[in-house]
């Protein structure tokens, strides 16, 4: 995929890997547009204020971003929370919510916001954002896990809906990175430059990519065909003894 000369909204590019990925665009030469609810003060790029579980606030964010971009060819979802749970308190249904809001209903929003310019447009790109975790369980963060596998699975049929129109899809499968407090959660995440230098590497590799997955994320992508799942989703359930009373 070409990064030197897209024009380019990242929904979620306001901190953390959105942010690192669209220096990066911006630094190869394409124009970039970030969105999120603090989107106010980001200078060297453009942003728009976009809460993407509001669907009004969606569309807005689109007619602001296509109003100073008409050329606009690459949409990335990258809006997401990370949020623990402890499935034996009923309580947790409101970080089960708020996941689904933001990372499934989030991302099928803006897909659909951007779908209609890009089909028009006859080409872009649309990059959806899942994680290893959702191959993978990580049982701390159990909804978190179900949206980024279901968002895998919209990716997939997303891409058999606008084949032969031009408009490809790629999905970005992020391991553990040091963003968003996982730098203390996880001593093992993968630096965001290190995470950033093997994705750009890898967009350059293939014009649509169907996946992007680093070398840490390949063990929690392919664990089931590798025969591991077992094993690790054993290992990643001990983090659940962090949790009160366990
Ligand atoms: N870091 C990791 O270890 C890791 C691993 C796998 C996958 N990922 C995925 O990578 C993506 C970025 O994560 P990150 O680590 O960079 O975390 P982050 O720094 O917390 O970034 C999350 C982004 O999502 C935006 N966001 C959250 N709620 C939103 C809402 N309601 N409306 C619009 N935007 C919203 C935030 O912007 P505002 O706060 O300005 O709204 C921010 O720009 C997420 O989808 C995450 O699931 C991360």
């Amino acid at each position: 995929m070409d990064i030197s000369n897209r024009t380019v909204f990242i929904a979620g590019g306001t901190s953390g890997i959105g942010a690192g990925l669209a220096r990066r665009f911006h630094a190869a030469g394409s124009t970039v547009v970030v969105g999120g609810r603090r989107a106010a003060g980001l200078d060297d790029v453009g942003s728009v204020t976009v809460d993407v579980t509001d669907p009004a606030s969606v569309l807005a964010a689109r007619d602001e971003v296509l109003t100073a971009h008409p050329d606009l060819d690459l949409v990335v979802t990258m809006s997401g929370v990370m949020l623990t749970e402890d499935l034996r308190d009923p309580a947790h249904v409101a970080q089960a919510e708020q996941s689904v809001a933001v990372n499934l209903l989030g991302t099928i929003r803006v897909v659909d916001a951007f779908t209609p310019h890009l089909l028009a447009q006859g080409h872009g790109d649309v990059l959806t954002v899942t994680s290893g975790i959702g191959f993978t369980p990580f049982p701390l963060m159990p909804t978190y896990g179900a949206t980024k596998a279901a968002v895998h699975s919209y990716t997939e049929s997303l891409r058999a809906h606008l084949a032969g129109t031009g408009v490809g899809v790629s999905e970005l499968v992020p391991p553990a990175v040091a963003t968003a407090g996982q730098e203390q959660l996880n001593p093992n995440a993968l630096p965001l430059d290190a995470f950033l230098d093997e994705v750009v590497g890898l967009l350059s590799q293939d014009p649509t990519p169907h996946e992007v997955v680093v070398e840490r994320a390949l063990p929690l992508r392919w664990s089931e065909r590798d025969g591991t799942y077992d094993e690790m989703l054993a290992q990643r359930s001990q983090a659940l003894a962090s949790l009160p009373g366990r």
